[in-house]
């Protein structure tokens, strides 16, 4: 019995059980512990709410990125995914990077490994690559430049149009910047489950009840939604648009976590999400991953700081490359 207890308490210093503690206000203790230990936290519109509310700081990647390069701060608690904390630690390796829950992953980053990646480059000699920062430091480590969805069409302008480009890890994002850009790029098989979970069936309906929406898309979405779109963007694009439109009414296809800051900069606007092809209590498309992190794994997370992440020396010093790159192109 002892034994157990003693495993149970290891688990949950280690921040790995999230074992109910009554009692904790867990808002004021978080706020309390990012004062004591100077402390920064960086938050993805796609969190919950309630973290976004605390947050020191909520962008898209780009500007979570930018961010991490250049604070002061003695940590950085990033409310995001794997891929965005290690791009965190990768920038600024001397802070201390935590993560809420190490398992927040990302299905693209997933749908990429770095062996397969790897055989894939090789076969492809003449090519550079670009990869979308939603995958691992290994396969930034193969890259030339990093993008995200706000800065991949500068990034990839500024490459002579006859060199050819194998781009990874997203077709979708791919496809579309293809589009875009006049190019043939060489694409990797991946993509999101969070933007290829909408239904057009439901879309339609919902058309239906709202004829006076305007559709506006994530880029990572599949090419069907993209085509019927009125704006296609970042995160941060998605957020601008509708800020600066004049259109009262919008149908929003990304992940859901966005309505809270459209609907905070929109009082008298209206905003529905894009239905996905699953019922669920949403009738929206949620990040699984985002939403791991709580504001209790927060609060375990800043009191022990853990867990951390940790990148390679050798392998950082490969993957900031592309990704000092794409920095340097979106100043
Ligand atoms: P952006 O915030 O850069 O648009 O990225 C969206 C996303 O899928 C993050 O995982
Ligand atoms: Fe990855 Fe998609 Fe989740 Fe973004 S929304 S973290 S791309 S699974």
């Amino acid at each position: 019995m002892k034994t157990l207890e003693n495993a149970k308490k290891s688990l949950e210093t280690k921040g790995y059980l999230d074992i109910e503690t009554p009692g904790i206000e867990y808002i004021k203790e978080i706020k309390k512990l990012k004062k004591e230990k100077n402390a920064i936290l960086l938050a993805h519109y796609y969190q919950i709410d309630e973290i976004q509310e605390i947050a020191d700081f909520v962008g898209d990647s780009l500007a979570l990125a930018q961010e991490a390069a250049k604070t002061n701060a003695a940590m950085i608690v990033f409310a995001g995914v794997h891929f965005m904390a290690e791009t965190a630690k990768i920038l600024n390796p001397t802070k201390k990077v935590l993560l809420p829950d190490l398992l927040a992953g990302c299905s693209l980053a997933d749908s990429c490994p770095a062996d397969k990646f790897s055989d894939f480059k090789k076969q492809h000699p003449n090519h550079i690559v670009v990869t979308y920062i939603n995958c691992s430091a290994e396969i930034k480590a193969l890259s030339d430049y990093v993008c995200t969805s706000s800065n991949a069409k500068k990034i990839i302008d500024s490459i002579p149009k006859e060199q050819p480009i194998i781009f990874a890890p997203d077709k979708n994002l791919g496809d579309y910047l293809n589009k875009e850009t006049g190019r043939e790029m060489l694409l990797w098989d991946g993509a999101c489950m969070v933007h290829e979970a909408f239904s057009m069936e439901k879309l339609i309906d919902l058309y239906k009840e709202h004829p006076d929406a305007v559709l506006i898309a994530h880029p990572e979405s599949e090419a069907h939604m993209l085509k019927v779109a009125k704006y296609i963007g970042s995160t941060s694009g998605l957020l601008n648009y509708v800020k600066n439109s004049e259109h009262k009414k919008f149908i929003v296809a990304t992940e859901a976590g966005i309505l809270f800051q459209m609907m905070q900069d929109n009082p008298d606007k209206h905003i529905i999400p894009a239905p996905a092809k699953e019922d669920n209590t949403c009738a929206c498309s949620e990040c699984a991953y985002m939403k791991m992190n709580t504001l209790k794994k927060l609060y375990l997370c800043l009191k022990h700081e853990l867990p951390s992440i940790e990148v390679d020396a050798e392998l950082a010093k490969k993957a900031i490359v592309p990704i000092e790159r794409m920095l340097e192109l979106s100043k």
